[in-house]
């Protein structure tokens, strides 16, 4: 079991009830899609996944670390030691250049950077498999295009090999074309043996990259 999420739900102050969310749990190799209306609740379930928003009520169990019991320090050591994240806004550091935004991914984790020992390696290895070029990793992030960028912050959650993936809208800024390729090589890069992936988005084409659908009511 990778992530347990049960029974939650989520009162943000002056809204007048909480959302509640559904219960799922993730097992390795489990590809799981948040689909549902704007509002529903999507960001905030990655939100209290990734310990961004502190859990209220319910149990949110990650490798067998259960959220409640643990401080705000023990839950970022958490989140950077076990879980990738690729944030809508990207958070590329745009002087830096692709390889060093890359690596940041491993900068608040010894576990990670010690399961990365040979980190460029492991930085060429993955942007081969997403067709990102050497010449394009030396280039800083803010001379490079979205996708491009989208797939430096591919990298940088895949390093280390964390054992989940969340991802919030990826491909928003993603033609049709790019879209999919994006998804064929975020599929192709991760691995099911260890890794899971829960990524929300409100785009129907992203379904067929997925085993499971989780719907929020609106
Ligand atoms: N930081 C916050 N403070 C207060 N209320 C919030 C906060 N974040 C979200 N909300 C409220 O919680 C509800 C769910 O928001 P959330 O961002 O999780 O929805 P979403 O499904 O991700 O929507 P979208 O598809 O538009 O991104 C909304 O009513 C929103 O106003
Ligand atoms: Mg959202």
């Amino acid at each position: 079991m990778i992530l347990n999420f049960d029974q939650v739900t989520h009162h943000y102050p002056g809204d007048e009830a909480p959302i509640e969310l559904p219960s799922f749990a993730l097992s390795s190799g489990d590809r799981v899609l948040v689909m549902g209306p704007s509002g529903s609740g999507k960001s905030t379930l990655l939100n209290l996944v990734t310990g961004a928003q502190p859990l209220q009520s319910g149990s949110i169990e990650l490798l067998d670390y259960h959220y409640a019991t643990l401080s705000a320090r023990q839950l970022d050591r958490l989140r950077a030691d076990h879980i990738g994240i690729i944030f809508q806004s990207l958070n590329l550091v745009p002087y830096l250049n692709g390889f060093d935004n890359a690596l940041l991914g491993l900068q608040f984790s010894k576990r990670r950077s010690a399961r990365s020992p040979s980190q460029t390696q492991e930085v060429l290895q993955i942007s081969h498999g997403l067709g990102l070029s050497e010449a394009l990793l030396n280039k800083p992030a803010n001379q490079l295009s979205v996708g491009q960028q989208q797939r430096i912050a591919v990298i940088r959650a895949l390093l280390g090999r964390p054992e989940l993936i969340v991802a919030d809208e990826p491909t928003s800024a993603l033609d049709e074309r790019s879209t999919n390729q994006f998804m064929t090589e975020l599929m192709e890069s991760f691995d099911p043996s260890e890794q899971a992936v829960l990524m929300v988005s409100h785009n129907p084409l992203l379904i067929p990259y997925f085993d499971r659908v989780l719907e929020l009511p609106g």
